[in-house]
């Protein structure tokens, strides 16, 4: 564990990752007093910027920072040194010999080598744990991402190195291992003989708006699907680990995804809402997807014909992460109109589990009708404080712990699900659905999740106002 004698240096410190992200969640930390109280924090960026700036950028989202910021290039070994120094002036306090150094790549991924490259060799503390924290995108499709994290490698050991997936940090993705395994009742119900359909849902109300020079190299099948709801996929549905840090989330069996499986959409403009291809930093007549629906099968005696329905749509008509679970038709015989069981885990906004169910309707006359059992968290857990994900990540990385991090092979087999169709996107250009801005996407979805087996609840089904948080 880095306790004392612990330094921080967060790479890319200019970058919006750092601004929005990454140096709020160190800052909560400190706060909340789960940092060594003589952390110190070094921000370092190739843009060149005086203190008081890089000071006043980060104070646009925390409030008292005081902390050093060095200014420098990523490919150049002296920087690194005039680095390793200032880290050394900082340390020369210490009264024992123990150094701890933890790495931040906020970064784009293009120098993510030289980074690692020349921390390991010019700022690498001999006496004590250096780790380092990367993020996505850790490549592009297989090939390019075993070659970064062999070249990643060649320098910084898998113990040492900390894959951030931020959704992994999520309260209600953590919750994910509790409700299954802690709770007999949900145990015996996760699996193929009483799930019909899942379906893990992200939409955002905004597009790509002054990211599209990012976004569209990348695409959403990359942004999203491919980590953050694989990995929401992967804590659904792999088997009981033996502890909570037991490394076998992960070797499950999962066939690539197919053309039929995949459904591609292109928001257009629309109530004065600029459409995809009309931003600027988008190339003309691109065909990036901003909206994907993918379906992936797990070949394994739990899940075998289970679909999994991954989709992840920019400039929707909300915002929200959920994961819905349909369950199988009750035997007919004396219901009529009754409707499936759902249990639905909202992981944001408004974090909530609730289960839909039918029930007599109460009073005399025999009838059943749909109402639901409620977990909503802002009501059950009204003081509590559901910390950042990114607070929950950096806070397991200065403790040693990987188990909320990627590992390295699963980063493969997470690339090896999503790599033939990312190919097949890239090198036939297939022209991806439209839907308007602010809409729920392509009018082809609803058709797409009733193929797997989803049903509509009856239009009587309603959940609760009051429960919207
Ligand atoms: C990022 C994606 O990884 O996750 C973004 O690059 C997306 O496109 C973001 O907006 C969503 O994160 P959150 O925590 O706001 O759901």
């Amino acid at each position: 564990e880095m306790k004392d004698n612990t330094v921080i240096v967060v790479f890319g410190a200019s970058g919006d990752l750092a601004k929005k992200k990454i140096l709020p969640a160190l800052f909560g930390l400190f706060r909340q007093g789960y940092l060594p109280t003589d952390v110190q924090i070094v921000g370092y960026a190739r843009t060149k910027m005086e203190k008081a700036e890089f000071h006043s950028r980060a104070v646009s989202y925390i409030k008292n920072p005081d902390k050093d910021a060095a200014i420098s290039a990523y490919d150049d070994g002296s920087a690194f040194k005039a680095l390793n120094d200032h880290l050394l002036s900082i340390e020369a306090k210490y009264t024992s010999k123990e150094r701890n150094r933890m790495f931040y790549f906020a970064l784009p991924p293009n120098v993510f080598v030289p980074v690692a490259k020349n921390i390991k060799e010019h700022c690498y503390a001999e006496t004590g744990v250096n780790r380092i924290i990367v993020e996505k995108p850790l490549g592009r499709d297989l090939g390019s991402a075993r070659e970064l994290i062999n070249s990643l490698m060649q320098y910084w050991s898998e113990e040492e190195t900390y894959r951030i997936d931020h959704y992994l940090g999520k309260e209600m993705v953590k919750n994910i291992l509790v409700l299954r395994f802690a709770n007999v009742a949900m145990g015996t119900m996760w699996d193929k003989n009483s799930i019909s359909n899942v379906q893990i849902t992200f939409k955002e109300p905004f597009g790509t708006e002054g990211r599209g020079g990012y976004f569209d190299s990348f695409g959403i099948i990359r942004d999203v699907l491919q980590n953050h709801l694989l990995q929401v996929l992967s804590v659904l549905t792999m088997e009981r680990p033996v502890s909570f840090s037991a490394e076998d989330i992960r070797d499950e069996k999962y066939p690539p995804i197919t053309q039929e499986d995949t459904l591609l959409g292109q928001y257009v403009g629309a109530d004065g809402k600029p459409g995809y291809l009309e931003d600027d930093t988008v190339p003309q007549g691109s065909v990036c997807p901003t909206f994907a629906a993918t379906t992936l099968w797990i070949h394994n005696p739990r899940w075998e014909g289970v679909p999994f329905i991954l989709k992840a749509g920019k400039a929707l008509n909300e915002g929200k992460v959920e994961v819905r679970i349909q369950f199988k038709d009750v035997t007919q015989g004396i219901f009529k109109d009754i409707t499936r069981n759902e249990l639905i885990i909202r992981i944001q906004p408004s974090e909530a589990i609730y289960m839909k169910m039918n029930t007599k309707t109460p009073g005399l006359q025999t009838s059943a009708m749909a109402t639901e059992m409620d977990l909503t968290y802002n009501r059950r857990f009204a003081d509590a404080k559901i910390p950042e994900a990114y607070e929950a990540l950096i806070l397991d990385a200065l403790q040693g712990d990987h188990s909320n991090f990627v590992r390295n092979d699963e980063l493969d087999v997470a690339w090896k699900i999503f790599t033939p169709i990312l190919h097949w996107i890239d090198g036939s250009r297939p022209k991806p659905l439209s839907y308007a801005y602010g809409s729920r996407g392509p009018a082809e979805l609803n058709a797409f999740v009733e193929r797997y087996g989803y049903h509509r609840s009856p239009s009587a089904y309603e959940w609760p106002v009051t429960n919207l948080g």
